[in-house]
């Protein structure tokens, strides 16, 4: 449910088309094929929101070959003559529109869809894609792996910040938001692990269905399946939340002790950050070595491997700043990584570490282990990176987090606790630009004076003086 998403303009000859198309009540234009993201400009698309992903996925691991179908629940924001889906590798078999056969195109990651009769501004329409093949491992600008990734026993898939295009169509943006259904058939004896509730688990003619249900908003980028064999823990919170795990069983010794502490995770984590904004929670620990880092897909994070203690709370943090406040758009990364970082750090302010204090001030001198080189974090400013190759530098996590800590070191810990639950409350399952931010913070704390904070540790290139 974009907020503000732009129309790329339309080309000269799509626009001649529908002037000339104006006869016999057609009227619609198509959508666009982006919603201009500044680091990756054909991710999303215009002209639609989508509401709901209907996923029903088959998955062979020993020929690596996915079947799926994916029924997009979606509201027509302008009249359209066609729109776009992203999808990237893998063949499309058929599309329909309101059940009748369309008309599709590919170029690229674009599947542009010319449905039957043109869509009304408002409508709600149902769009049936029909796919198979191989999904593709897709390498990002930083070099790091992700969309569907092969794994000894299985496959995972991972989407941060483009790689569900891989695995189903959608609009592959942060900016529209929707629920799931996540329905994945394996061969019997496999699991497959998403986000989300499961329900019914059926098995026949030696595959097994599971069923997995998100209804609060999500991402693209935080939808996950993990299929393998998995060490599988159902238990609760204090508070009755259901807490899902799942672990590849050569992780289990590793990972016992950590996950055991994500009860108290949850519990120090709704006592700084307010409600837990989802129905479950959980962890999915796989052995994933192409994938090398963790993900806080929504309700689940992924690991890579057995983590730390620190990883885990980032991962969980990320629950309520990226997955329930999702930034509005790849530059606003920072909104998600800062307070995730942050959050580690004050994680060990609370249990016998270093103060956050303590932890800026070596970053800022230099003499912190946190980041390998320490100039680093100084490349360029927390809320402009430099280009989509650095979107997960330095400068977004740890110069991210020393902004939330000057905010903090202005306003003191009453005003700043207030702040940080007031805007995961504010913009709970919604999306939140740099700007809403800083306007957030001026408005709860409107005698104070954050322009050098912004100016010179938010925006400004360089690192900015001691104060
Ligand atoms: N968001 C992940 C985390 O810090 C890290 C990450 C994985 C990432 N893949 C990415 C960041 C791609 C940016 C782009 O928890
Ligand atoms: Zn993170």
């Amino acid at each position: 449910m974009p907020r503000s998403v732009r129309l790329v303009p339309v080309s000269a000859a799509f626009l001649a088309l529908a002037l000339t198309a104006c006869d016999g009540g057609v009227h619609g234009t198509p959508g666009g094929y982006g919603v201009q993201d500044p680091y990756f400009p054909r991710a999303g698309n215009g002209g639609y929101d989508v509401t709901h992903y209907g996923l029903t996925l088959s998955y062979e691991p020993g020929r690596h070959h996915l079947t799926g179908t994916a029924v997009i629940t979606a509201r027509a924001t302008k009249d359209l003559s066609a729109f776009d889906l992203d999808l990237r590798g893998m063949d499309v078999d058929a599309v329909t529109v309101e059940g009748r056969g369309a008309h599709w195109n590919r170029a690229g990651q674009e599947l542009t869809v010319r449905p039957h009769d043109d869509l009304d501004e408002g409508e709600t329409f149902e769009a049936t894609v029909r796919y198979s093949g191989t999904p593709e491992t897709i390498t990002d600008p930083d070099g790091s792996k992700e969309g569907w990734l092969r794994t000894a026993d299985g496959a995972l898939a991972l989407g941060e910040p483009t790689g569900s295009m891989a695995w189903f169509p959608g609009n592959h943006h942060p900016s529209d938001k929707a629920s799931y259904d996540i329905t994945v058939t394996v061969p019997k004896g496999l699991q497959a692990v998403s986000n989300g509730e499961p329900s019914r688990q059926n098995t026949t003619g030696g595959r097994t269905t599971f069923v997995w249900h998100t209804a609060e908003p999500m991402a693209s980028y935080l939808a996950t399946v993990a299929i393998g064999h998995y060490d599988i823990a159902r238990t609760t919170t204090e508070d009755g939340l259901p807490v899902y795990v799942a672990v590849d069983p050569t992780q289990r010794a590793a990972s016992r002790e950590v996950l055991a502490k994500i009860p108290e995770v949850m519990k120090w984590e709704e006592y700084n950050f307010g409600p837990y904004p989802f129905a479950s929670t959980g962890a999915i620990v796989d052995r994933a070595e192409d994938a090398g880092y963790a993900l806080e897909t929504q309700t689940r994070p992924v690991f890579p491997g057995a983590p730390d203690t620190a990883t885990l709370v980032h991962e969980l943090a990320h629950q309520w700043y990226g997955d329930s406040v999702t930034p509005e758009s790849w530059r606003d990364m920072w909104l998600s990584e800062s307070f995730a970082t942050y959050a580690e750090w004050l994680w060990r302010e609370d249990h016998g570490g270093d103060s956050a204090q303590q932890t800026f001030t070596a970053l800022y001198d230099g003499t912190s282990d946190e980041v390998d080189d320490p100039d680093a974090i100084w490349a360029f400013p927390p809320a402009k990176p430099s280009s989509a190759a650095h979107i997960s530098d330095p400068p977004v996590y740890q110069r991210g987090a020393m902004v939330l800590h000057k905010i903090r070191q202005k306003v003191g810990d009453d005003t700043f606790y207030d702040i940080i639950q007031g805007w995961a409350a504010a913009h709970r399952y919604g999306n939140a630009s740099t700007a809403d931010f800083t306007a957030y913070v001026e408005k709860r704390a409107p005698h104070e004076d954050f322009g050098t904070i912004w100016a010179d540790w938010l925006y400004g290139e360089g690192k900015p003086d001691r104060p």
